[in-house]
């Protein structure tokens, strides 16, 4: 089973959803944009998660294409008014009969290989379901570059970096590789794609401002999760460190506070296509 740390069940998503959507969509749609994706094509959005992006290509490939968007736990996509070419499926990208005969003109997956301990596999998995000469748009976080670049006051950097640090251990512990952002193009070379590239999108987020609510979201998530788990009066543990409720209020104000500006989490999309031969199929 998956230990996808971020489920799809808590309140916290919507916000996430909403917080990728918003700041990381218009990059993602460039990103697709250069395979030249169009009328007629065959895609597979993984992990599609609030189903912007599947919309999207389905607009792109219009009728005569077809979008298929999987997800562990499609709830949320489901909500929306699908357009006819967009179908949705509950599907585990780690072990569930990948969908197709290796025909697709176009693979994406935003933030998912990330969370998933088997990545190089999936990775495999995914470069498999593709025709020879289709692409491979893999778009990852590299959680180890998010300066501070603003502070209230001298105590605030230092809490963050504690907090947000508490978070990728606790990430970790869940299987996932907060550092996999630059080491996808490595990885997708690896796996025999061809012409890999890259482009990375980063901003500032204030607090108060939208970007800046993945924060809060992910911590509140873990830390709903800590509390099931291990808690002592006054402090919960997360990833390895305790961190006290006074610590986990002060960062909740942090992110609410204009004076603070961190580094949005940089984006890393990769792209390469899959030549004749290349992948090991399902
Ligand atoms: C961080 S969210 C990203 C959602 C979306 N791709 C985006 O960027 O907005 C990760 C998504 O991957 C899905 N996911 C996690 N493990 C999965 C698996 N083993 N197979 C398929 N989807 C999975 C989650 O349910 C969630 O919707």
């Amino acid at each position: 089973m998956s230990r996808y740390l971020f489920d799809n069940a808590d309140d916290q998503t919507r916000e996430r959803f909403s917080v990728l959507e918003s700041r990381y969509d218009p990059w993602s749609r460039k990103a697709l944009e250069n395979t030249g994706v169009g009328p007629g094509w065959r895609c597979l959005e993984v992990g599609g998660g609030g189903g912007s992006l599947g919309d999207w290509l389905g607009e792109r490939v219009g009728p005569d294409g077809e979008v298929l968007v999987t997800d562990l736990d499609p709830r949320w996509a489901v909500q929306r008014q699908l357009p006819a070419n967009v179908r949705l499926l509950t599907h585990d990208i780690t072990r569930d009969p990948m969908p197709g005969d290796g025909d697709f003109d176009l693979v994406h997956a935003r933030l998912v290989l990330l969370h998933l301990p088997e990545r190089t596999r999936v990775l495999e998995r995914l470069t498999g379901a593709l025709r020879p000469g289709g692409w491979l748009v893999l778009e990852e976080f590299d959680c180890g570059w998010t300066p501070v670049l603003a502070t209230p006051d001298g105590e605030a950097g230092a809490l963050f970096e504690r907090v947000h640090g508490a978070l990728l251990e606790a990430l970790g512990q869940a299987g996932a590789e907060p550092l996999w952002g630059r080491q996808v193009v490595g990885e997708m070379m690896r796996a025999g794609l061809e012409g890999v590239t890259a482009t990375t999108y980063a901003e500032t987020w204030a607090g108060g401002g939208q970007g800046i609510k993945l924060h809060r979201a992910n911590i509140e998530q873990a830390a709903r999760r800590a509390g099931e788990a291990e808690i002592r009066i006054g402090a919960m543990r997360i990833g390895d460190t305790w961190l006290g409720d006074g610590e986990l209020r002060r960062f909740l104000e942090l992110l609410d506070d204009p004076g603070f500006v961190v580094n949005s989490y940089p984006m890393v999309s990769a792209r390469g296509r899959r030549v004749a031969g290349a992948g090991v199929g399902a």
